[in-house]
């Protein structure tokens, strides 16, 4: 199906799921005022959001707005693991399970919200003696294991942002964000379990910290233990059990500026080199507490999981702030869904008594191919709301979900957002707004969105267009760590005064919005974000690369697969060899194992219009097999077309 068709299908969608009324008659948001009342004065909601939380001296402004750059509840102070954890230590919240945690062997750990805030006081301290003050940077890579967010809040704590890189990144990538930050201290683990196997954490750190000169102190935790030889370098590295034995269970809360940094995320955007995402402490907090509460419709007795890893935004916000700041039980998992078994998600459902289920489109592809007769074996009628996020859903997943996960009876909130957003953007509100599968509904209360042409006009339901956020929000970046004009280009550039998403959007008759996929140089690898260029850049750092150009190219399961388009220098053209393993694992390398290009295709020349730019648009129509489109600017069009029938011929063969 061309990509037009499939957009057509999506919005002759005509199936409408109303809300369960057993779901609305419960739900912690019920009455649909709250739109309006959100449209008629969105400080004023914000406002109301905002006082969930507890401050210790309340805020001065809601919004201080001077485009781009907005400051949120300006005057207050407040400390984010206090609210996610002091405040939950009076009354019956005290033993509550904070976080429930399976390892991938089958190793079990549970903390309630007194044992996890002692944890994070003994952190802090530990943080502390190590020589961290307030608005020094602490870079955070390590395993999905219970210390991850205990170092985040002690991080919090002590008002240090953190910088956490994801254990799937390589040594090279992490040394860059280490630098980017100019991180003081590292923490990471001896080692994490993914598939069986040992991510060699530590040593990726040894590798990264011999090149990063800002980096005097690295914390280590022990993880994997006998199956990893970890070498300890003396005065630099200490083990986190070793120093956690000595330290107190007692450390005051830094009180912070709303405007204060909580952390800096990476993500990948339109050039070679990723962004550090900054995040700030009051309106973050203030958006992923509220989404949290209102989306997710979190209950004192639920057992709520997000199954993604914390080194994406969406464990940030959704595993570790939003619920946390809740006094909600949030569940992690270490591992991977098809370890040991395919069976693991549900077994672990089933175990726990999974009530919310938080996962992405990707994920439930795979469920799907594995068969609904798996999840059919285990009991998973605890579960009462699903929710996606990462990409775009696809009707039939969709669906699937909600019958054979959802039993019929959850709704399903597609939830729409970025890195750059902190919180979720376009949901439903699962006992307010009907759904239609593969539409992520409406933006969330106070939230402001369009669909606009070339020009930043509105478009009509049912025509394309770019998705603006046309006011500011609570939990918006601030900022790229260390390059505001980056800022200002990327987001802000493309139509004044608007927030440029870089998604392709439509609305349909009733003002739901249809997400198409990114329509910039950003690619959706199994719901990760991988930037072309960066890759591109992998590759031409290999000495046999003479020029490459990536694109994403639709997969039915990773909704995008990296297709990379190779010429080589001389020699290694005629070298007779075979340069697709090398140059794989040279991408692996440099970037990390989620940017390894599925394809490796060689050709004598790629397609350039005159000035010498590179024409990936005509690489993605040869790669989905689509007729080639404009090749007028082409400087030399019978190139495109010899390389159009030499994929061809490769693919058959
Ligand atoms: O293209 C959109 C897609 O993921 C991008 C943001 O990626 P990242 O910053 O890594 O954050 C992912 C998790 C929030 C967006 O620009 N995306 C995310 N959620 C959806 C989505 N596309 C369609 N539907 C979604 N629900």
């Amino acid at each position: 199906m061309t990509e037009n068709k499939a957009i057509e299908a999506l919005l002759q969608e005509a199936r409408v799921f109303a809300p369960p009324v057993e779901f609305a008659m419960q739900a912690n948001a019920a009455d649909d005022a709250v739109y309006r009342e959100a449209a008629a004065d969105p400080e004023g909601f914000w406002a109301r959001m905002a006082a969930q939380l507890t401050w210790f001296t309340p805020w001065q402004r809601v919004l201080e707005w001077d485009p781009p750059h907005a400051r949120w509840f300006t005057g207050g102070k407040l400390n984010v693991s206090y609210n996610c954890l002091d405040r939950h230590l009076i009354g019956a919240r005290r033993n509550k399970a904070a976080i429930i945690w399976e390892g991938e062997p089958g190793d079990r750990r549970t903390l309630t919200y007194w044992e996890l805030a002692q944890e994070v006081n003994r952190a802090a301290n530990v943080l502390r003696d190590l020589g961290v003050k307030k608005g020094d940077r602490v870079t955070i890579y390590m395993p999905m294991i219970p210390e991850l967010p205990i170092a985040m809040l002690a991080c919090a704590r002590l008002g240090a942002p953190h910088s956490v890189v994801f254990g799937g990144f390589s040594a090279e990538a992490l040394r860059d964000r280490i630098l980017d930050a100019q991180a003081k201290l590292v923490i990471t683990a001896d080692g994490g379990f993914r598939r069986g196997q040992v991510v060699p954490l530590k040593r990726n750190v040894d590798q990264a910290v011999a090149q990063t000169p800002c980096v005097e102190k690295v914390l280590v935790v022990q993880r994997v233990g006998e199956r990893e030889q970890v070498m300890m370098h003396r005065d630099r590295d200490y083990w986190w059990h070793d120093l956690m034995l000595q330290a107190s269970t007692r450390c005051d809360p830094e009180p912070m500026d709303a405007e204060d940094i909580l952390y800096i995320l990476y993500t990948s955007g339109t050039t070679g080199k990723p962004k550090g995402v900054v995040h700030t402490t009051g309106g973050y907090l203030t958006g992923v507490n509220a989404t949290t509460r209102l989306i997710f419709d979190l209950k004192e007795d639920d057992v709520y999981w997000c199954t993604a890893d914390i080194g994406w935004v969406t464990g940030h916000s959704y595993i570790v702030y939003g619920p946390l700041s809740n006094g909600a039980t949030s569940l992690m998992y270490e591992g991977s869904p098809d370890y040991p078994d395919w069976e693991r998600f549900w077994s672990i459902v089933e175990r726990h008594g999974v009530t919310v289920l938080y996962t992405a489109p990707t994920a439930i592809r795979s469920f799907m191919r594995w068969g609904p007769e798996l999840p059919a074996r285990h009991d998973l009628s605890s579960l009462r709301l699903l929710g996606t996020v990462g990409e775009p859903i696809n009707p039939e997943a969709w669906m699937w979900y909600r019958e054979h996960i959802g039993g019929n009876r959850c709704p399903v909130v597609d939830t729409w957002w970025q890195t750059e957003t902190g919180m979720i953007m376009i949901t439903p509100l699962p006992g307010i707004v009907p759904t239609k599968p593969g539409s992520a509904t409406r933006p969330f209360p106070g939230v402001f969105a369009a669909v606009v042409d070339e020009q930043g006009q509105p478009v009509p339901p049912g025509q394309g267009g770019y998705l603006v956020l046309t006011r500011p929000w609570p939990a918006m970046l601030r900022t790229v760590y260390g390059d505001p004009d980056r800022y200002v280009q990327t987001y802000w550039s493309r139509f004044p005064g608007v927030y440029f998403t870089g998604d392709g959007a439509k609305l349909d008759e009733d003002g739901y919005f249809w997400l198409l996929g990114r329509v910039d140089d950003v690619m959706n690898v199994s719901g990760h974000r991988v930037g072309t260029m960066e890759v591109e850049s992998a590759l031409v750092d290999h000495p046999a690369v003479a020029e490459a150009a990536v694109i994403g190219r639709h997969d039915p399961i990773k909704g995008q697969a990296i297709a990379a388009f190779v010429t080589l220098k001389e020699a290694a053209a005629r070298d007779g060899q075979d340069h697709t393993a090398e140059l794989k694992s040279h991408v692996v390398e440099k970037i990390g194992a989620i940017a390894r290009p599925d394809q490796i295709f060689f050709a004598a020349e790629l397609p350039k219009t005159r000035s010498g730019k590179i024409m990936r648009r005509l690489l993605r129509d040869i790669a989905e097999g689509r007729q080639l489109g404009d090749t007028t600017t082409l400087a030399d069009p019978t190139v495109v077309q010899a390389l159009k029938e030499r994929y061809e011929e490769e693919e058959e063969a």
